[in-house]
């Protein structure tokens, strides 16, 4: 759902974020949210906006927002000539592969991913060479050299459907190994997996949630698959950023925490004023490069635009669209 659309038409863009941003911090944005307003208009553009940007970009700018596989169908449906992808490279790169004939922009090129880095092309090649025969299952969050390599995609939306949708007894899952054993134990399906992990995830800890039970009596626990397991095995709920944002939404537990990315409990605290949001803050650097004064610049100046070998491009959007058809 885009974010815009969670507000009546009436509430002013301030009022949108009051909660969680301060009066005074308001007018050191103002003047970014109206010149981004206008720009869009004149440049015929929209922003796509991940679940971990911070509100005034979530709220006040963003025209679709949601998980990687929201944005990844999204950005099949865009009309707009321009597209700036508030997230980072990876999201860009998958929102140029399925609109290759529009002019994607991400706000700032050093935007990566720690899942991202942790693996190549080659490794991909060298892996299915020790493993014949498996299929590659890809998470998103990886280059679109590495995509081109793989058979399939998948995202933490629908990784446990993706791994079963191919009925096969071993799969190669890469990059997150987190991600591959948190699938592995729900599907039964033995994993190859890669030794990648979410720099953000990763540093939660299952003794951390337990302490967060103790001080918070009654706290429901809702963690990203990303966590390591041992961290899921103490949650009351796991599943992508879209997926706590839905159990936010439709269960209104009283008292609940977000085991992921900080930005996302503000994001979801201000749809949802009778929820009590604990929030410990594990911030992911990559996401936090991307702010309203970059988004106004890549708009004014067309700045970065992302780009894909058309060699490499055409196997990466296979591998996404085998994802989306599934
Ligand atoms: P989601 O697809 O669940 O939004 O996750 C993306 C991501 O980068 C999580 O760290
Ligand atoms: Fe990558 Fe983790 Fe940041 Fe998501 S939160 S972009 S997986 S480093």
């Amino acid at each position: 759902m885009s974010a815009a659309l969670a507000f009546d038409s009436r509430t002013s863009l301030y009022d949108r974020v009051r909660r969680v941003i301060p009066p005074m911090e308001w007018p050191a944005f103002a003047d970014d949210v109206d010149a981004i307003l206008r720009l869009k208009r004149a440049r015929n553009a929209v922003i796509l906006a991940h679940n971990y940007m911070t509100p005034e970009i979530f709220h006040c700018v963003a025209d679709i927002t949601g998980d990687s596989l929201a944005l990844a169908r999204e950005a099949q449906t865009v009309r707009a000539e321009i597209i700036v992808v508030a997230g980072v490279h990876f999201m860009a790169e998958t929102a140029k592969m399925l609109n290759p004939g529009k002019t994607v922009l991400i706000p700032d090129l050093q935007a990566g991913c720690s899942l991202a880095s942790s693996i190549t092309a080659e490794d991909v090649r060298l892996l299915r060479q020790r493993y014949p025969g498996r299929p590659v299952i890809t998470y998103v969050n990886t280059s679109a050299a590495v995509k081109a390599e793989s058979d399939i995609c998948c995202t933490s939306g629908n990784a446990k459907k993706i791994v079963e949708s191919l009925g096969e007894p071993e799969v190669i899952m890469i990059p997150d190994k987190y991600l591959a054993a948190n699938v592995a134990r729900e599907t039964g399906v033995k994993i190859i997996s890669w030794e990648g992990a979410c720099e953000v995830h990763e540093r939660f800890t299952a003794r951390q949630i337990r302490t967060l039970r103790a001080e918070n009596p009654g706290v429901v626990v809702l963690a990203h698959p990303e966590c390591p397991p041992d961290v899921v095995d103490e949650a009351d709920f796991a599943g992508s950023t879209a997926a706590m944002s839905e159990y936010v939404q439709h269960r209104q537990p009283g008292r609940v925490v977000l085991i992921t990315e900080c930005s996302m409990a503000d994001n979801v605290a201000v749809l949802h004023p009778k929820v009590d949001f604990v929030r410990p803050c594990n911030l992911c650097p990559h996401m936090k490069r991307i702010s309203l004064s970059n988004i106004r610049a890549s708009l004014e100046n067309l700045q970065h635009e992302v780009t894909i070998d058309p060699a490499i491009a055409a196997g990466a959007r296979q591998a996404v669209e085998r994802m989306l058809n599934v």
